[in-house]
């Protein structure tokens, strides 16, 4: 089954989607992850993108819509996916829905005082990419990954500047992706506003129900 996880920056997509993916063995696929692991290694991707994730504006539909495109086009996601980060714009929604339509949108919903609070805590494992929060989701050691023993870092997007426009982006470019999956009828809305477990055991079940049906 095709899912894509949607809502606000630190909605808290990309730690639903890895608990999802790992409990119903589908790959989890964050844009924002595989531009952040370009960067890291200082391909041709990451420095071509850099300067507009660092400063919280959005890449280009063009480059975006390709990458996904070719990742979509692997054979690990021939039986489904888990889209994290994709699509955030009205370019991006219809052009998803032409080459690989979704089955569902799960959309965390979360309030702009909750985004602040996730933001200004996260920690990221620079080895594996998880997320971690110094108060609401802190690591067994302080600095480091409880999966890989990575360092943990500050994303330089978190910083309050650079939060406030992705906050903006959202607001212009991607809220209104609602309207049109609604319109679609694959619009499932999820409260993202509880602690990690309490979201993620309504969502597990949501998404529990939403495969069993489509199996039926
Ligand atoms: P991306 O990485 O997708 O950033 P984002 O959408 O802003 O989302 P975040 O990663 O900030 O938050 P999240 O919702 O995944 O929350 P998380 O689970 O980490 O993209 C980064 C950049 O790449 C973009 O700004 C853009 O420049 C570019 N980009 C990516 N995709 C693009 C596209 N399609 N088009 C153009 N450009 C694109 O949680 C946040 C924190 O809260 C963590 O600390 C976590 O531990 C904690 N937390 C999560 N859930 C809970 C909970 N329920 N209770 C308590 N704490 C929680």
């Amino acid at each position: 089954m095709k899912f894509v996880f949607f809502g606000a920056p630190g909605a808290g997509k990309g730690t639903m989607a890895a608990r999802a993916a790992e409990s119903f063995g589908l790959p989890h696929i964050s844009t924002g992850e595989i531009f952040r692991a370009a960067m890291r290694a200082g391909t041709p991707l990451g420095l071509r993108v850099k300067a507009v994730i660092e400063s919280g504006g959005l890449v280009s539909d063009e480059l975006t819509v390709g990458l996904v495109r070719e990742r979509l086009a692997e054979p690990d996601a021939a039986g489904g996916w888990l889209l994290d980060g994709f699509p955030r714009t009205m370019a991006q929604a219809e052009a998803l829905a032409g080459f690989c339509p979704e089955d569902y949108v799960i959309d965390l919903e979360v309030s702009d005082a909750k985004v602040v609070e996730r933001l200004s805590g996260r920690r990221m494992c620079r080895g594996c990419g998880r997320s971690f929060h110094i108060h609401l989701m802190p690591p067994a050691v302080a600095g480091v990954c409880d999966d890989c023993g990575g360092e943990l870092y500050v994303r330089d997007d978190d910083a309050e500047s650079a939060v406030r426009s992705r906050l903006e982006n959202y607001y212009r470019q991607t809220a209104p992706l609602v309207d049109f999956y609604k319109r679609r009828g694959t619009l499932v809305a999820v409260d993202g506003e509880g602690r990690a477990d309490e979201v993620w055991a309504v969502l597990r079940e949501r998404m529990r129900g939403l495969i069993e049906s489509g199996k039926a």
